[in-house]
């Protein structure tokens, strides 16, 4: 594949990093992004850490071959397995997490010092929300909740409507009743869903958006970012590219591209021309 300049890899197990990969686009318009989503073992969150490490790192050894200059990992579970090893086996690119960005944003925003994640099952297990806001807040009181659902309708484009609202607002309901004043959108897919957030939270907690929070920061991993120019977004999965467009379309109006077909093979990911 000929490429003029060094691409930003940014990665998710399917639809969610969008939301980070949107707000990067935002911010430095000029890079040249790939958006590579392991569709084929879609969800992340409902699956043992150690698998979704194993899977991250055969994702991040194909990444390489790219020469990119960072790897954003815009999915919470991936960087809860796997953002230690895979800073070990990066070579010296930089590897970027969302979990510290939303951390750091949510011990800024909280006067209460309240503070909920909703995030998948994985991350939940993980204890990573908990333990990274205790280690940047000792006095913080934190509730976290699994939204498996939030994930699955986001992936399929059903981020508007009754029964997304519905869900929403019953991952969040426990949670403002403890006074949280402060709440984490621990998965990337849920910013999808930030106007439903944004209507059944209402001024009653700040919503923290962990992609956003790593798209603003960027700049302290990647030297030379730049904020104007015309860049250019591929895509990459390894699921189906028709409904990867598709729903990508619908999600961001900007995603008009065909996505390239990856394939697992023997542990390792190969792009199929
Ligand atoms: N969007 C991902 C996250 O931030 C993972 C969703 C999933 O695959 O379960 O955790």
């Amino acid at each position: 594949m000929a490429r003029a300049g060094r691409p930003i890899v940014v990665f998710d197990s399917g639809e969610g990093g969008l939301t980070l990969l949107r707000q990067a686009w935002t911010l430095y318009p000029g890079e040249e992004y790939i958006y590579i989503c392991d569709t084929a073992h879609f969800p992340y969150g409902q699956r043992p850490l150690a698998e979704v490490r194993t899977f991250f790192l055969g994702v991040l050894r194909y990444a390489l071959t790219l020469d990119p200059k960072a790897v954003v990992i815009a999915c919470n579970t991936a960087t809860a397995a796997a953002l230690d090893t895979a800073r070990e086996a990066s070579g010296g690119v930089p590897v970027v997490g969302v979990v510290e960005p939303g951390i750091l944003a949510a011990v800024r925003a909280t006067e209460n010092r309240r503070i909920g994640v909703l995030t998948t099952v994985a991350t939940h297990r993980s204890g990573i929300y908990q333990q990274g806001l205790k280690a940047a807040e000792a006095r913080a009181v934190v509730w976290q909740r699994p939204c498996p659902l939030l994930v699955v309708l986001a992936e399929n484009g059903r981020v508007t409507g009754p029964e997304s609202r519905a869900a929403v607002a019953r991952c969040v309901e426990g949670m403002l009743a403890e006074d949280v004043d402060t709440l984490i959108l621990g998965c990337t897919h849920f910013p999808h869903m930030q106007a439903i957030f944004a209507e059944v939270v209402g001024n009653r907690a700040h919503l923290i958006d962990p992609g956003l929070e790593t798209a603003k920061i960027l700049p302290r991993y990647v030297g030379g970012l730049t904020r104007e120019g015309s860049g250019t977004v591929s895509l990459f999965t390894t699921g189906d590219p028709g409904r990867v467009a598709q729903v990508g379309r619908q999600l961001w109006e900007h995603l008009v591209m065909q996505p390239e077909q990856l394939a697992w093979e023997g542990g390792e990911v190969v792009w199929r021309r």
